[in-house]
């Protein structure tokens, strides 16, 4: 395993806003976000979060997206999934008052929300408590000396196999190659989890019922393919 760096050591790379928010965006960020806002007094990073404590009905299984960007994922997920749970971190303003605000008409009790860096969330939760993390399409940091910003890195998997249930999923897209080797040889050397598989199928085709994310979407049309990493926890 990584020593870990602690995540008050740890620097956020990225965007938290790029535009001035529409009124209707800005709205859902006033009135959604209070109400669907992990409490900063929560973030412990001492792994205190029972995930299941924070939804008020019982779960089937609760899983986290990471950088979910615009939400076009984890709002499908949340109106398909109605006996799970989901928690979804963003620090992007303008990803989370897009996701607010398509939810807003019809906010589903089944979502709670961190709009700051996902590491401090993850070491907040409490061990073996998820059944799944999605990381879709991370920022690339396409330069080598860059490449120590990825979210994906054996410190971060270490991270995500204390959380992760036994037999839980971890689910990691791309349609970066370089980035789609990284993130495979990072998880295939790391002893927490097992690639699931067997043939080129297996990560070059979206798995059965796949909700494209916007980035999936543009890659798509650009011509790009996009590679599906799915790993189970030990
Ligand atoms: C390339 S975008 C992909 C967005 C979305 N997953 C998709 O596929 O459309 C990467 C996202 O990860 C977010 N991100 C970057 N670092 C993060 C971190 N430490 N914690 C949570 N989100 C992060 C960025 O703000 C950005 O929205």
């Amino acid at each position: 395993m990584a020593k870990h760096v602690p995540t008050d050591k740890r620097r956020f790379y990225g965007r938290r806003q790029a535009r001035p928010l529409s009124p209707a965006r800005q709205t859902a960020i006033d009135t959604l976000l209070p109400k669907l806002k992990i409490p900063e007094e929560d973030i412990t990073q001492q792994g205190t979060i029972i995930p299941s404590s924070l939804f008020e009905k019982q779960r089937e299984e609760i899983w986290l997206e990471i950088g979910f960007g615009n939400g076009e994922h984890l709002a499908e997920l949340t109106r398909q999934q109605p006996h799970n749970g989901f928690i979804g971190a963003e620090p992007f303003i303008n990803g989370m008052a897009a996701f607010l605000k398509d939810i807003s008409n019809d906010p589903a009790d089944n979502i709670r929300v961190w709009m700051e860096d996902a590491i401090k969330l993850v070491d907040s939760i409490a061990s073996d408590s998820l059944d799944g993390i999605y990381v879709l399409n991370p920022d690339p940091w396409h330069k080598t000396r860059h490449h120590k910003r990825r979210i994906i890195s054996t410190e971060n998997l270490d991270r995500f196999a204390r959380i992760l249930k036994s037999g839980a999923t971890l689910i990691m897209t791309t349609d970066v190659d370089g980035l789609a080797e990284w993130m495979l040889t990072h998880a295939v050397n790391h002893p927490e989890f097992e690639w699931t598989a067997c043939s080129r199928e297996d990560w070059a085709v979206a798995p059965q019922g796949w909700i494209k994310t916007r980035y999936e979407e543009k890659g798509a049309q650009a011509g790009r393919k996009q590679s599906y990493l799915i790993f189970k926890r030990r």
